[in-house]
């Protein structure tokens, strides 16, 4: 068996979609890795930084002041080029003539599959989960869906006293292209009438349009319509409703202002954790893994085994998240 390779200096990105407890994550890595006699190098713009050479040296002052702070101050990137091999071996290459030899990358599934790229190229690479999304398959808890999920939450309570005041119908879109775990938290956490996920696949204006109609019989005031981005247009929606059922109906978009703001505590606690296990992981001599948090432990799988899982939204929730509707 080849020896394990010795780790000096440790390299930090964070890449694709921003997300409030990446700096906790950063300043956990950089402290982790220097209290144990490491060296810290912070790498710009994810993987586009990394391929342009934006690397810089970081000391525990660096990271001060950023704990609470939402985006990441690394900035970060989606990269073309780091999905081709020409690419993957430029920024193999790279970190080893920056003397990078374990790297961590805080990002989503995508960003993963980087990391996998760069270990096959010889650079101890560890993943963290950090999106908004919940949509990381081996872990139950990614890096900033606490915070957005909060931020959505309230932003959507404020929809609701107008809508209340008003009697409407409101459609409030929240973020997840492809995940649907924000609209399903915020359709219970703000007991929404009707949930819209990209998962599901009965979504039926038709439907929804009766239901206002019989809920305006039971005596509703408003009907929230939780609408995840990307499932149906928000907007026109709005107005085939109005027209259908006479109630008055408006679409908020709530957009990026859920990607950012200052990270809840569970965020800057567990990105703290994740960060510091990463160091640890590539101090044991690990490399292509992912950290996660199942049942209640910080854990950590082979990133060609995490990438190959898949999740759903959980059933039993939905059909909750519906009863609750009544
Ligand atoms: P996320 O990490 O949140 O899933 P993306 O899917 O946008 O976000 O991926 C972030 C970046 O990771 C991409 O811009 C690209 O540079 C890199 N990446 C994505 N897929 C691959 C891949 N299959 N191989 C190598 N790099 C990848
Ligand atoms: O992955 C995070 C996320 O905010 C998704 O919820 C959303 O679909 C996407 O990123 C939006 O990406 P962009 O930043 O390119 O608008």
């Amino acid at each position: 068996m080849a020896d394990k390779k010795v780790i000096r200096t440790i390299g930090v990105l964070t890449s694709g979609g921003d997300a409030p407890g990446m700096n906790a994550a950063i300043r956990a890595v950089v402290r982790t890795a220097l209290s144990k006699g490491l060296k810290v190098r912070g790498i710009r713009r994810g993987y586009q930084g990394l391929l342009n050479e934006e690397i810089i040296d970081l000391s525990a002052r660096d990271v001060s002041d950023t704990i609470e702070r939402g985006g990441t101050i690394l900035q970060t990137a989606r990269c073309a080029e780091m999905r081709t091999e020409e690419g993957q071996q430029k920024a193999a290459a790279i970190c080893k003539k920056y003397g990078i030899d374990g790297l961590v990358v805080i990002g989503g599934d995508g960003s993963f599959a980087g990391a996998q790229k760069l270990a096959n190229f010889g650079i101890n690479t560890i993943g963290l989960p950090g999106t908004i999304d919940l949509d990381i398959a081996c872990t139950e808890y990614t890096i900033g869906f606490d915070t957005a999920v909060n931020t959505a939450m309230q932003a959507i309570d404020k929809v609701r006293d107008t809508s209340t005041s008003h009697e409407r119908c409101s459609i409030i879109e929240v973020m997840g292209r492809d995940a649907g775990y924000l609209a399903l938290w915020c359709g219970i956490a703000n007991g929404a009438e009707k949930i819209l996920m990209p998962e599901e696949h009965d979504y039926d204006e038709e439907k929804i349009i009766e239901d206002i109609q019989e809920s305006r019989k039971r005596g509703k005031k408003n009907y929230i319509i939780i609408n995840a981005e990307g499932v149906g247009d928000s907007m026109n929606m709005a107005k085939r409703i109005e027209e259908a059922t006479g109630m008055e109906t408006r679409a908020t978009i709530l957009g990026h202002m859920q990607r950012g703001g200052s990270p809840t505590c569970k965020d800057r606690v567990y990105a703290s954790i994740m960060g510091a296990k990463a160091v640890d992981l590539l101090l044991e001599g690990k490399t292509n893994r992912v950290v996660g948090y199942k049942h209640g432990e910080y854990v950590d799988f082979d990133i060609d085994e995490a990438l190959g899982m898949t999740k759903g939204i959980p059933a039993y929730q939905y059909e909750i998240a519906k009863e609750l509707a009544l």
